[in-house]
């Protein structure tokens, strides 16, 4: 077993989970869910998901990583609780299922970037989607993104993530906020920021019960929680850390950039008057992408785009990698290098059916979000709230100022309202997974 490393500062733990968080879900994923939610009337569901339910289930993540400073499967023996290690075991297998199409979709982000520069999507965004979403091309640029997320792994917590996601977040959030400034001087803008930014209470009401659980479900998967990655970043961390003002500060950068991504988004989208909600990833691939082919300039700020994009889903791929990598480090006599290396390489396989079909990575992705995300955030809930409450709320007023009102709100906050909350969630995500299966049709559902 090797002696184990900690962040250097605090900083590079907050930069390192704000690289978590800050990866597709935010730039891609984000903006295409609120288009094909309502706009404004997803984004008021959503900020209201990471604020009430996502902020304090990152708590619950923190409380347990740091805690017991191992592992998210040894973190609960280490506790006393040995039987709950399936809850971390879970979250781990959530990291490499996840790991192994959020690389494809990479991929596809590598292939976009050398288009931008060819100009191969200009044309016919369509084909060029369907050239390298699926097939050989896509395996090898799944291979290519694994690869790149492998080296920043093997060099460590400090020699890797820490180091490559100070110098990331600060780009992603300044090259954003160019995009969104080149946004505001489109045609589109006006209207998009309408269309973004004022609520329509009607269809709001009309949807909430298909709004809710995207809503909730993107909180989770934008904070990096339910993949116990939070817990093994937090076992890095210092004793005398305020988790709470940690939390917050990564609740909120995360949030802005998404808020960022959305200001790029929607002008772009209503100058070429596309459908703001032409639904799915791959649909979004080839609407955006479409639209910077046909925009002045448009070629320059598809490659920085795509090059932001690259850099947010690398700094969320180590993450994913890091989880497993630290159980088998810490457990193992092997190095961190050859985890790494073969736990990559294992991810790499289990992705290979998603680099070759677009409708079974749509599958990969819908069991991650409707089904392990909710299972795996309700089962730390339950451990953090009920079984280990103790310890629990001991931890999370350890390093702060805050009084024992807060760790008590915040403690039967996630004994009561999470799990209501989850569990929603999970009866709508499993319905569904039915109506995608065939099993169930559509129109008895969701109300
Ligand atoms: N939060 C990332 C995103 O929004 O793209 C996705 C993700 C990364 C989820 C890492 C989980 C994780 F462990």
């Amino acid at each position: 077993m090797s002696e184990r490393e900690t962040w250097t500062t605090r900083v590079g733990f907050i930069f390192a989970a704000v690289g978590s968080a800050v990866g597709l879900g935010n730039i891609w994923s984000f903006p295409f869910q609120t288009g094909s939610n309502g706009g404004a009337a997803f984004l008021l569901i959503y900020l209201l998901a990471v604020f009430l339910i996502g902020f304090p289930a990152m708590m619950m993540e923190f409380v347990i990583g740091r805690g017991s400073s191992m592992n998210p499967i040894s973190a609960f023996e280490k506790l006393g609780y040995g039987n709950w290690s399936v809850a971390g075991a879970l979250g781990v297998f959530t990291s490499i299922v996840t790991l192994a199409f959020y690389s494809v979709v990479g991929g596809w982000v590598i292939s976009y970037i050398a288009g931008s520069l060819t100009g191969a999507y200009f044309g016919d965004a369509g084909t060029f989607f369907g050239a390298v979403s699926a097939g050989p091309t896509s395996v090898l640029t799944h291979a290519l993104f694994m690869a790149i997320t492998i080296g920043i792994v093997a060099f460590g917590i400090q020699n890797g993530i820490e180091k490559a996601t100070k110098v990331m977040i600060p780009a992603i959030i300044v090259l954003l906020v160019g995009l969104a400034a080149w946004g505001a001087t489109l045609d589109g803008a006006a209207a998009g920021y309408e269309y973004y930014l004022s609520p329509d209470f009607g269809y709001l009401a009309a949807n909430f019960a298909s709004i809710v659980p995207s809503a909730v479900g993107q909180a989770f998967f934008t904070l990096s929680l339910g993949f116990s990655v939070m817990v093994a970043y937090a076992s890095y961390l210092g004793r005398d850390d305020s988790l709470p003002a940690d939390g917050g500060a990564i609740v909120v950068v995360n949030t802005l950039v998404a808020l960022l991504a959305g200001f790029v988004v929607f002008p772009v989208l209503f100058a070429i008057g596309a459908e703001p909600g032409s639904g799915g990833l791959g649909a979004a691939f080839v609407s955006l992408a479409g639209a910077f082919g046909q925009i002045p300039g448009g070629s320059i700020l598809g490659f920085v785009f795509f090059i932001i994009l690259l850099l947010a889903a690398l700094s969320s791929s180590i993450s994913l990698l890091e989880t497993p990598t630290s159980y088998v480090v810490d457990n193992y006599d092997y190095s961190r290098k050859q985890v790494a290396t073969g736990l990559g390489a294992l991810v790499w396989a289990v992705g290979i059916p998603t680099a070759l079909s677009t409708n079974t990575l749509g599958w990969y992705n819908a069991v991650v979000f409707n089904l392990l995300l909710p299972v795996v955030v309700l089962l730390f809930a339950v451990f953090v709230g009920w079984v280990a409450s103790d310890l629990s709320a001991d931890e999370i007023g350890r390093g702060t100022t805050l009084d024992a009102g807060f760790a008590t709100t915040w403690l039967w906050w996630v004994r009561i309202v999470i799990p209501v909350a989850i569990g929603l969630t999970l009866v709508l995500g499993i319905q569904s997974l039915l109506i995608r299966a065939g099993v169930l049709e559509a129109a008895v559902i969701l109300g």
